[in-house]
């Protein structure tokens, strides 16, 4: 029955030339825009063999739904589902990773960048000039009409705060449209952050100046449907991702996030203790005891928001993470107070052995929450 190689069913069938491009397409609730996109790649890639994949985290407007119908019928269109994930970047991450071209380039759903210009993005790479091809907002030519004020103004601000720490030299670093090579995409793969939206950013950073980089203008139009999902924490992951670079990954995004959320906790610790000894009259060791469970409270309650708000833990889930971490900040805290005594002991001023100890107990309850309670799943 079975045949190696099963004869051709007829001459066209084995005409299909190998795939040229690979469109990675994050979405999350673009429902409505999705097959728009898709006519319009149609339209402006005649001539050249592509695919799309769209990857979606589970939009609950359905649009994984609407692109596996898409799907059954146009073989061009892949869907990738995340579940449990949130974040631009790490979509467009694995969305490269899974394409199949030599050349993937990366646009958003809302038709807000301009597929007409993905041929002359290809050429530049295909005929050798650049391995990194940024549509650019601000070159010559280029524009972003579409923008508010505000947006305009924060817009321009970390495009020229990226450029000056990070030494990253094109013009529009912010652009979430662009297209590289998939091999040296592959190499940086590891080292770029999933969270975060700033992913080209990412990788020119990461590149150190070796990708060979070419900017493209094009005009940033108007969304069609739904609504930008960029809201004001993008501004908090923007400077993660700076500072996270600027010093050659060492601090990760998600290290800070959760050290700054721990030096809150200090403030609430002190304020509670402050109000339950003075206001209520307690004594110290119940005082000290309240604090530190309110502070481990609201510290759980802001990493769950901030830190792992695209690993968010709700409903029951919560319960179970909250008691965790207790045990984690526990420990953590024994820790704490050991090296401390280790350092004072060999005989170090008291505010050195002081940071130790805290260091070590941020860097347990950073490790030891990464794997308990808000691990992976
Ligand atoms: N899978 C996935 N997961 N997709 C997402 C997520 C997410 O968490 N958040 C946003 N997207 C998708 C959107 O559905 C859209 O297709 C694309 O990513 C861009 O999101 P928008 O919400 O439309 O962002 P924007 O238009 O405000 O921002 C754009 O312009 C910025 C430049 O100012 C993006 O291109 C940014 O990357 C770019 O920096
Ligand atoms: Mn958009």
């Amino acid at each position: 029955m079975s045949q190696t190689s099963p004869a051709p069913v007829d001459g066209q069938a084995r005409a299909v030339s190998p795939l040229q491009l690979s469109v990675v397409v994050p979405t999350f609730n673009e429902r409505d825009n999705v097959e728009v996109l898709f006519r319009k790649l149609e339209a402006a890639l005649q001539g050249i063999a592509w695919e799309v994949v769209y990857v979606d985290d589970n939009s609950p407007d359905g649009t994984w739904q609407v692109l596996r119908d898409l799907a059954l019928r146009e073989p061009r269109v892949r869907c990738i589902r995340r579940v449990g994930r949130r974040g631009l970047a790490g979509a467009c991450i694995e969305g490269i990773l899974a394409a199949s071209a030599p050349v993937a380039a990366v646009m958003d759903a809302d038709l807000q960048h301009d597929e007409t210009r993905l041929p002359a993005m290809l050429q530049l790479i295909e005929n050798g000039s650049a391995e990194l091809v940024v549509g650019s907002r601000y070159v010559e030519g280029g524009s972003a009409d579409s923008f508010n004020r505000q947006r305009a103004g924060f817009s321009t601000a970390a495009t020229e705060m990226a450029r000056r720490v990070l030494k990253v030299e094109i013009a529009d670093p912010m652009s979430g449209f662009f297209m590289i090579r998939r091999d040296r995409f592959e190499q940086l793969a590891p080292d770029l952050s999933t969270q975060g939206f700033k992913i080209l950013l990412d990788i020119v950073a990461s590149a150190h100046g070796s990708l060979r980089t070419v900017e493209v203008p094009f005009r940033f139009g108007s969304r069609l449907h739904g609504e930008s999902k960029l809201d004001s924490m993008v501004a908090l992951d923007f400077f993660g991702l700076v500072l996270a670079k600027f010093t050659n990954d060492i601090l990760s995004l998600r290290f800070i996030l959760f050290a700054l959320v721990g030096s809150t906790g200090v403030i609430v610790h002190f304020t509670t203790l402050y109000l339950v000894l003075k206001t209520f009259g307690e004594p110290f060791a119940l005082a000290q005891g309240a604090a530190a469970l309110v502070a481990m409270t609201s510290n759980f309650i802001l990493n769950n928001f901030l830190t792992y708000r695209d690993q968010r833990l709700k409903g029951f889930a919560i319960l179970r993470g909250l008691l965790l971490f207790y045990l984690v900040c526990g420990v953590g805290l024994l820790a704490n107070v050991g090296v401390a005594f280790a350092v004072f002991n060999a005989h170090v001023t008291w505010w050195l052995a002081g940071a130790a100890g805290a260091l070590m107990g941020v860097v347990w309850n950073y490790a030891m929450s990464g794997l308990f309670v808000w691990r992976k799943r």
